[in-house]
């Protein structure tokens, strides 16, 4: 048998991580888990947890770390995660890289891979102001490279699809700038536990996944 995967894809605002986290959800039957989902979701029913995080959502910025380590900590511990899981979006600076292990120890789980998608700004922008996302299921689309084939409503529920707030030009690049800022030192805590694969994050989308999978299975061990 082969050992149950804890995936983490890591890359800027834009570089797929949903797109992909969606794909191999279908994939290996295992959960995809987006703190960025989650937020947009108590935002949306506007929440305690929503109302403290939508201001720095819309600037752009992390919502601060023990907000969103409880949220991890919660999905991680439901049962559908004994399958295995995929993180998208977390951790996303090295106290939170921290706190995943802390948590995934409690739980007697671990990271198996980290796969960060690498892609160019000038593709960055293009993709993230042509993104689209539909109110109903959160599936994603983009304009030009992924349109539904309906105008503005989604191809698998009908419903109708939306801009995220944070998808505006000035946003766009705090997030940016965010990431630049954070990022590296995650890179270095997960190569220095051999655990990080670049995948090149450009190409159709279908090339992609086929890359990570590949990139998975070659560094899958037996349970
Ligand atoms: P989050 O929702 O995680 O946003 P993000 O990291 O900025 O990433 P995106 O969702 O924008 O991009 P993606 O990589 O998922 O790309 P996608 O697949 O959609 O976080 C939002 C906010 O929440 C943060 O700013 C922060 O405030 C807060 N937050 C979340 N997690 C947090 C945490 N851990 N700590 C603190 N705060 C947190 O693709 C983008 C577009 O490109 C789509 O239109 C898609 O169709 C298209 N596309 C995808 N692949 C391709 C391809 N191969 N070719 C062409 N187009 C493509
Ligand atoms: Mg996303």
């Amino acid at each position: 048998m082969k050992e149950r995967l804890g995936l983490i894809l890591l890359g800027p605002p834009g570089s797929g991580k949903g797109t992909q986290a969606k794909l191999l959800t279908e994939k290996y039957n295992i959960p995809q888990i987006s703190t960025g989902d989650i937020l947009r979701e108590a935002v949306k029913q506007r929440t305690e947890l929503g109302l403290k995080a939508k201001k720095f959502m819309n600037q752009g910025e992390l919502v601060p770390d023990d907000v969103v380590v409880g949220i991890i900590e919660e999905r991680l511990r439901k049962e559908d995660c004994e399958r295995g899981f995929v993180l998208d979006g977390f951790p996303r600076n090295i106290e939170q890289a921290h706190a995943l292990e802390g948590i995934l120890k409690k739980l007697n789980s671990q990271i198996t891979q980290t796969i960060n998608l690498a892609v160019g700004e000038e593709e960055l922008l293009k993709r993230l102001s042509g993104r689209r996302i539909c109110r109903e299921c959160g599936e994603g689309y983009h304009i030009i490279f992924n349109p539904p084939t309906n105008g503005g409503i989604c191809n698998k529920c009908g419903g109708e699809l939306y801009q995220r707030e944070d998808d505006q030009e000035d946003t766009i690049k705090a997030r940016l700038a965010v990431y630049a800022e954070q990022n590296a030192p995650l890179i270095k805590y997960y190569q220095g536990k051999g655990l990080l694969h670049r995948v090149e994050g450009k190409g159709s989308i279908q090339q992609i996944v086929e890359r990570i999978i590949t990139t998975i299975e070659g560094t899958r061990r037996d349970d």
